[in-house]
């Protein structure tokens, strides 16, 4: 079983842009699970651009799901994932001014509060996944820091060149198995779509992928055509 988590940050980015509560990412991720999703994931960002605590509370509250809080190893974050309990935390690096998270973890010369924060967080009974490079030393580090879980970067495999792509699954293929020989639960996730889902699905060792950005743009395109045809229809038989 592969299970497949989902990351609604976009939806609020899109009710951000307008400031309203439209659209909403807890609805979002009602429709997300009716679908037949497993888990839902949201980034807690310390600058709030998407999702905000408001709606990681509400997800939290209202949808049966297995909720993954994606979040930076801070004071602040740790107090939150704490008081809230999720089943799941995926710890990663956070820079304010990058547009996605831009690679795993520095595990090798580890931030010091990072062993502090996983076992706060796990001592609640929460899952610590860390986000990792598909790299064995990495795999290494985070177990010896006592995280539970991994969850390897994907997205040079689903985003770089097409030539590597065979090399970098190689690499995940062999940090998925170092993971699970170390008896981590191995995730993975960043960039993955249509096109670039089946060679990581046929990993035995990954037993959930985390996917937001691709699913989230796609809806617009498999969406947009239905939203038009109902708008014109209201016009339509408004005007009689
Ligand atoms: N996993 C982690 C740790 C991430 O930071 C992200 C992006 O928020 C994802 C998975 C999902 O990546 P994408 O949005 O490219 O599918």
């Amino acid at each position: 079983m592969m299970r497949l988590s989902i990351n609604v940050d976009h939806v609020a980015t899109l009710r951000n842009a307008r400031g309203g509560h439209f659209p909403c990412p807890v609805e979002a991720a009602k429709l997300c699970m009716e679908a037949g999703a497993d888990g839902i994931t949201v980034h807690l960002r310390e600058d709030r651009r998407h999702i905000r605590d408001r709606d990681v509370e509400r997800i939290a509250a209202e949808v049966q799901t297995r909720l993954n809080l994606e979040m930076a190893a801070t004071e602040e974050m740790v107090a939150i994932c704490t008081r809230l309990a999720p089943p799941a935390c995926c710890i990663v690096p956070e820079k304010r001014a990058e547009l996605t998270t831009e690679g795993g973890l520095n595990v090798a010369t580890p931030d010091p509060f990072l062993r502090q924060a996983i076992a706060r967080i796990a001592a609640r009974g929460t899952e610590v996944s860390l986000f990792i490079e598909p790299e064995p030393a990495a795999v290494e580090a985070a177990h010896a820091l006592g995280a539970q879980a991994v969850e390897l970067h994907t997205g040079t495999y689903a985003e770089g060149a097409v030539a590597r792509r065979n090399a970098e699954l190689a690499r995940i293929a062999a940090a998925a198995r170092h993971a699970k020989a170390l008896g981590l639960a191995c995730h993975a996730g960043h960039g993955l779509s249509y096109d670039t889902i089946a060679p990581i699905a046929g990993l035995p060792e990954i037993i959930e992928v985390s996917i937001g950005h691709f699913l989230i743009s796609t809806a617009v395109f498999e969406g947009l055509g239905v939203a038009v045809r109902r708008m014109g229809g209201l016009i339509r038989a408004a005007r009689g």
